[in-house]
């Protein structure tokens, strides 16, 4: 697995991941495959995946700028022609709790490629010292949950995503597992 080195946590490399893909550090420059990734999502991924409003033109133009500024953790599962089949961001990093959210392509689903796109957004994250890392996930998404839990995040109460309480609120503190346990 490769993985492109955050210059502001200042932690990792590029890595290979299985099928050929990389973990790469997303920037400013991927904005139209990352729109495309958007585009091409599936409903068995948008049922658990994408906040409301994160994937207009402007809404991800905003997030790669921040993350090109440092303010914000974007990486995606690329291949080697820049084409984007996952995604994992962190953000707000200063401004409030940061949040972090994770998908893959649906033909991705299970094959573990999840793990290594937290591994390089969690470790980011580790070695800029956020103390809480936060998510929700729909209570009925057992892989995610049981990815989450993996990592060290644990359920703090209910949230909301597409109906009230549908979603459990979770907490990773720094430092937690690095999900190879
Ligand atoms: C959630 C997601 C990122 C996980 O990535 P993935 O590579 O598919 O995850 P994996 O297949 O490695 O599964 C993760 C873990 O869940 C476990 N798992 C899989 N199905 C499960 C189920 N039905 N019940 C409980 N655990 C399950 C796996 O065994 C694995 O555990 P392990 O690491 O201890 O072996 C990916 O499936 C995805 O993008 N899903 C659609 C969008 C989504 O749900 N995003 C999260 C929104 S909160």
């Amino acid at each position: 697995m490769e993985t492109e080195r955050n210059p502001n946590a200042d932690t990792s490399s590029r890595r290979t991941a299985a099928g050929g893909f990389c973990v790469s550090l997303l920037h400013l420059g991927d904005l139209a495959h990352l729109a495309a990734f958007y585009e091409r999502l599936t409903p068995a991924v948008t049922e658990h995946f994408v906040p409301d409003g994160f994937t207009g033109p402007d809404r991800l133009a905003d997030h790669l700028a921040s993350a090109t500024d440092g303010d914000a953790i974007s990486y995606g599962l690329t291949s080697r022609d820049g084409h984007i089949s996952g995604h994992a961001f962190v953000e707000p990093l200063w401004d409030g709790p940061p949040v972090l959210g994770i998908g893959l392509e649906e033909h991705l689903i299970g094959c573990g490629l999840g793990a290594e796109l937290m591994r390089a957004a969690l470790a980011d994250c580790d070695a800029l010292a956020l103390p809480v890392v936060t998510l929700t996930v729909v209570k009925t998404n057992l892989r995610a949950r049981s990815l989450y839990l993996g990592f060290g995040f644990v359920a703090r109460g209910e949230a909301t995503f597409r109906r009230p309480g549908d979603s459990l609120y979770m907490e990773r503190r720094l430092g937690g597992r690095d999900g190879s346990a």
